[in-house]
């Protein structure tokens, strides 16, 4: 391919070191696509003739179908996929193939295929999250007085509603869509036309292939189109927080279906055995999910590592950012579509969440707030009469509200029996009104913020 400056080949071990088109053939659609505006951009300038165009148009096409049809037979001495196309094109076009590259250089012509993977790949990420968004949305609304523990430090802390605890997800992967969409924005300029580096001297436009590609405008500066590789990490930082919430989120299930918790179980689709306990239902699928958060910081880590060192403007070492993405777009992709799944036929067993909501006296600080409210006690001391009457009831072994009110009242004589209307897992979750708090009341607003916004 290099012609004349050289007179020997590659050594053997460079044909497997060099090529990327073993993954880059990913970049195929994004190539051809790339290179049919350009060679119409070059022959509106009267750079090539609308005779060549034709020729390169026609062989493009041919291109397209056998990608499409899995015909295309990529090769691993042609090194990448510009190169692939290219010499295919030269077999289909003849010599007008060689007049494609005028005025462009593989270096800008893979940044550009790049961003508008990502772009498209930012796409997918933003519809995957709202997809299982809506699966989280209909189980929240139908559990928005279903009444679970609520834990901080993994201690029972105040109880909450399902739907309430569901909802902190979809508000999450709310913000995830947005960071992709905010990447997908900023990372809309189009590199073509930077050239290897500097630019050309031929005299081409680039807003006619900026705007053909469907990006906003070209990038301003040609060593920043061919280097610039900051789209493919904000990307990859999406993924990477995308997927930690998938992680938590997997590890929650995880939880909520040993049985210890007994919160829910998972359909048959989403379980598998163990091949020696017969008893097991292990939740793989959630567990997996997890597993795989590792792999998609590790893509944004070991990007972040390759272009930290890199002077202006491309060097191979760039090469290496496509696997990267494309290992954090698929597992990603699959991740939402399996957590999605899982919380579709999700069954969810209210009677154990309601139960362990009541261990731990998790409506101790609706007793100290009563105190605080009725009886007129500062928080810090109303805080030390509730952990003195907590441990009265531990020493009894009953919960809160079936402990006697003489034995409430020896502690604190302020103490009324209008405080027993406050004691139970019911009154202290209706009693949450603050705005974003978990009363059902309040949580059925937000129900109807998201069922409109998830339409
Ligand atoms: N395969 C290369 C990559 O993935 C394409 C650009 C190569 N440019 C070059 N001058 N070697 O980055």
């Amino acid at each position: 391919m290099w012609g004349g400056r050289f007179d020997g080949g590659p050594a053997k071990i460079m044909e497997e070191f060099t090529p990327s088109i073993d993954f880059d053939q990913r970049l195929a659609t994004q190539d051809v696509a790339g290179s049919r505006i350009h060679a119409k951009m070059l022959a509106i300038q009267g750079i090539i003739s609308k005779i060549d165009l034709d020729a390169i148009l026609n062989g493009l096409a041919t291109i397209e179908t056998e990608l499409k049809e899995g015909r295309f037979e990529f090769k691993r001495a042609l090194e990448d996929i510009h190169l692939n196309i290219e010499s295919r094109l030269a077999e289909l076009a003849g010599p007008a193939a060689g007049r494609l590259h005028t005025a462009r250089s593989r270096n800008d012509q893979v940044a550009t295929d790049f961003r508008l993977w990502v772009r498209a790949a930012c796409q997918r990420a933003e519809e995957g999250l709202e997809v299982l968004q809506k699966a989280l949305f209909k189980q929240a609304s139908a559990h928005v007085t279903t009444i679970m523990p609520g834990f901080t430090h993994m201690q029972s802390a105040q109880p909450v509603t399902f739907a309430h605890h569901l909802l902190a997800y979809v508000e999450m992967l709310a913000r995830d869509r947005g960071r992709f969409a905010d990447a997908a924005k900023r990372l809309n300029e189009c590199p073509l036309g930077s050239a290897a580096l500097a630019g050309t001297p031929f005299d081409i436009d680039r807003d006619y292939t900026a705007l053909g590609l469907g990006f906003a405008r070209p990038m301003r500066n040609s060593l920043d189109g061919v280097s610039a590789r900051d789209f493919a990490l904000e990307y990859l930082a999406a993924c990477t927080i995308a997927s930690t919430h998938l992680s938590k989120l997997a590890g929650e299930i995880v939880q909520w279906c040993s049985p210890g918790f007994g919160f829910v179980r998972l359909s048959d689709q989403f379980t598998t055995g163990s091949s020696i306990m017969p008893q097991k239902r292990n939740p793989d699928a959630a567990e997996l999910v997890r597993g795989k958060t590792g792999r998609v910081i590790g893509d944004f880590v070991a990007l972040a590592t390759v272009v930290k060192g890199l002077v202006l403007a491309y060097g191979t070492d760039l090469q290496e950012d496509k696997e990267r993405v494309f290992d954090a777009a698929d597992t990603l992709e699959i991740s939402l579509a399996v957590m999605a799944g899982m919380f579709a036929d999700l069954a969810v067993n209210t009677e154990r969440m309601r139960a362990l909501a009541n261990a731990g006296y998790p409506t101790a600080t609706d007793l100290a707030d009563w105190l605080v409210r009725e009886a007129g006690k500062p928080f810090r001391e109303a805080h030390h009469i509730t952990g003195t009457i907590v441990k009265r009831a531990e020493e009894l072994g009953v919960d809160l509200d079936k402990l006697p009110l003489e034995e409430m009242q020896a502690v604190e004589p302020a103490i009324t029996e209008a405080v027993l209307k406050c004691l139970s897992v019911e009154a202290s979750v209706a009693a949450r009104m603050s705005y974003g708090g978990t009363a059902p009341d309040r949580v059925r607003e937000q129900i109807a913020f998201w069922r409109e916004k998830l339409k």
